[in-house]
C-alpha cells in the first residue's frame, strides 16, 4: 500500500494484490493493482476505493496521514464503478467514518442498495453535471456505460486535466512503490505493463469493446493531460499511448488483429497432436508468427490474450461423444462470449468412428455471430497418415495467406 502525487492536489493510494485469482478465475502471475484517489479542492473527494484485500482498507486510511487528510476531512466518496475490487471497502469506510455523501451514477444507486444497503446521501449524476470542490477545482462526470458494467462513468478533474475512468485503460501487473508512473518507468517495465494490459484487456474488456470505443470518444473529447485508472500505471508523460492501446485492442473485436495465428488444440491420446508440428510449421513457414496453446494445460486466460491479438486461429481437437472434445468446446464458447469476430480459421482433429466436432461448432460460431471464415477442414481417422498432414500443412499455408491478405488490404485502406 502506498501514496503518491499524480499533480497537485490529486494523491493516489495503490495496493497490489498478488494470491488470488482476478475475478475468482483469472490467474494474476504478477500481480494487479488497485488504485483509489484523493481530489482536493477546498472540499476533499476519494474516487473509488480499494476493496478489502491486503489489510486495506485499515492501511490505506493509515496512509491519509503522509497526504494530511484525516478521514473526517473526506467529503465525498465518488463511484466511478460498483464492482467490488473498487466498492468492497465501502462496508469498512462507514464503520469508521459513519455519514458521507456518495456520487454515482444512477445504475449505480441500485446496485449500491444491493451490495450494501446504502440508500442515503446519495447523489446521482452523469454526463455534463459536476461537483465544485472549490479552489477552482471542479470535477466533471461522464457516463461510459458497460465499461465494464452498466453504471460505470468517469471522472474528470477539469483543473488538472486528470481523468479517473476505474477499469477503463487498466491492466493488469503490480506496481512498484517508488515507480507507479509512465514517467517514472524505463521502456522495458512500460512494455511489461503494455503485454499486462493485453491480456486484461482481452479477460476482462474485449466483450465491451463497442462501448470502450465510444469511451474512448469521448476521452479524446477532452484533452485530457492525465489517464488514472483503476488498475494499473498512471499515464502522465503520454496519455495517448495507452489510448492509442485501447484503440487498437478494442478494434481487434471485429479484426484485423495482428497478422499471426493462434493455433489452439487438445488430444488425449496424441493422435490430433501429431497434425500440430507439421501445421506450425507450415504456418511459419509463410513467414506468420504462431502462438501454440494446448487446451486445458494453457489457461484460458493466455489462450484469449492469443486469440485476441492474431488474425487467424486453427483448432484442433478429437472427436468426444460424439462432440468436440470437451476442453476445446468451453474455450471456444468464450472465445464467441469475448466478441472475437471476423477470424480467418482452420479445424482439424482424430476421430474413431463418427466425428461430429463441426455441428457443434456451427451452433457456438452461429450463436456468438462470430463470422469467421473457414479454410477447408481436415478430419482424420485415428492416427494421421502421410497424405492427411499434407493436407494439414497445406491448409495452413492457405490459413497464413489469408492472415496475410488480410493485414495487406487493411493497410491499404488505411492508405487511402
Ligand atoms: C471418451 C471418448 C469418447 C469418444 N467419443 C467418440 C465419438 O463420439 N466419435 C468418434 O468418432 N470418436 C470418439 N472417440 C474416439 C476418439 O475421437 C479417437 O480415439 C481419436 O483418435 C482421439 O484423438 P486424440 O488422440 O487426439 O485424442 C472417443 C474417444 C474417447 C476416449
Ligand atoms: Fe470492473
Ligand atoms: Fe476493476
Amino acid at each position: 500500500m502506498k501514496t503518491s502525487e499524480v499533480v497537485p492536489g490529486v494523491y493516489r493510494l495503490s495496493a497490489n494484490i498478488e494470491d488470488i485469482l482476478f475475478e475468482g478465475f483469472w490467474p494474476i502471475p504478477n500481480g494487479v493493482s488497485l488504485n483509489s484517489y484523493i481530489v482536493k479542492g477546498e472540499k476533499c473527494a476519494i474516487i473509488d476505493g480499494v476493496c478489502n484485500w491486503d489489510g486495506v482498507p485499515e492501511t490505506l486510511f493509515a496512509k491519509l496521514d503522509e497526504i494530511n487528510v484525516k478521514l473526517e476531512d473526506i467529503d465525498y466518496v465518488i463511484i466511478n464503478h460498483m464492482e467490488p475490487d473498487h466498492s468492497g471497502w465501502l462496508d469498512a469506510f462507514k464503520a469508521l467514518k459513519g455519514e458521507f455523501t456518495i456520487y454515482c451514477s444512477v445504475k449505480a444507486k441500485k446496485l449500491l442498495d444491493a451490495f450494501y444497503g446504502i440508500v442515503d446521501n446519495v447523489v446521482t449524476v452523469g454526463s455534463g453535471d459536476t461537483l465544485d470542490l472549490g479552489a477552482g477545482r471542479v470535477l466533471a462526470f461522464e457516463d461510459i456505460p458497460n465499461v465494464h458494467w452498466p453504471e460505470t462513468m468517469a471522472t474528470f478533474d477539469t483543473l488538472s486535466r486528470t481523468i479517473f475512468p476505474c477499469d477503463a485503460f487498466g491492466s493488469f501487473g503490480s506496481v512498484s512503490d517508488d515507480a507507479p508512473y509512465d514517467d517514472t518507468l524505463g521502456e522495458e517495465f512500460i512494455e511489461f505493463f503494455q503485454r499486462e494490459t493485453e491480456r486484461y484487456y482481452s479477460n476482462i474488456v474485449a466483450a465491451f469493446s463497442y462501448p470502450t470505443l465510444k469511451a474512448i470518444e469521448k476521452v479524446e473529447a477532452l484533452d485530457v493531460k492525465v489517464i488514472a485508472p483503476g488498475h494499473g500505471i498512471v499515464w502522465r508523460r503520454d496519455p495517448y499511448r495507452i489510448i492509442r492501446d485501447y484503440k487498437r485492442l478494442a478494434a481487434y473485436s471485429k479484426g484485423p488483429a495482428k497478422p499471426e495465428v493462434a493455433v489452439i488444440w487438445g488430444s488425449m491420446y496424441g493422435m490430433t497432436e501429431m497434425a500440430v508440428r507439421p501445421l506450425v510449421n507450415a504456418i511459419e513457414a509463410e513467414g506468420v508468427p504462431v502462438r501454440v496453446h494446448r487446451v486445458p494445460e494453457s489457461n484460458l486466460s493466455h489462450v484469449l490474450d492469443s486469440v485476441w491479438q492474431c488474425s487467424g486461429v486453427a483448432l484442433g481437437m478429437p472427436t468426444y461423444e460424439y462432440k468436440m472434445f470437451p476442453p476445446m468446446h468451453s474455450v471456444i464458447d468464450e472465445i464467441g462470449k469475448k466478441k472475437a469476430y471476423n477470424r480467418k480459421a482452420f479445424r482439424f482433429g482424430s476421430y474413431g468412428w463418427s466425428g461430429g466436432a463441426q455441428r457443434e461448432l456451427d451452433k457456438i460460431l452461429t450463436e456468438n455471430k462470430m463470422n469467421w471464415d473457414f479454410v477447408e477442414p481436415v478430419e482424420f481417422n485415428g492416427r494421421p497418415t502421410e497424405e492427411d498432414l499434407s493436407l494439414v500443412r497445406k491448409r495452413g499455408r492457405e490459413l497464413a495467406r489469408k492472415v496475410k491478405l488480410w493485414a495487406l488490404e487493411s493497410s491499404s485502406t488505411e492508405d487511402e
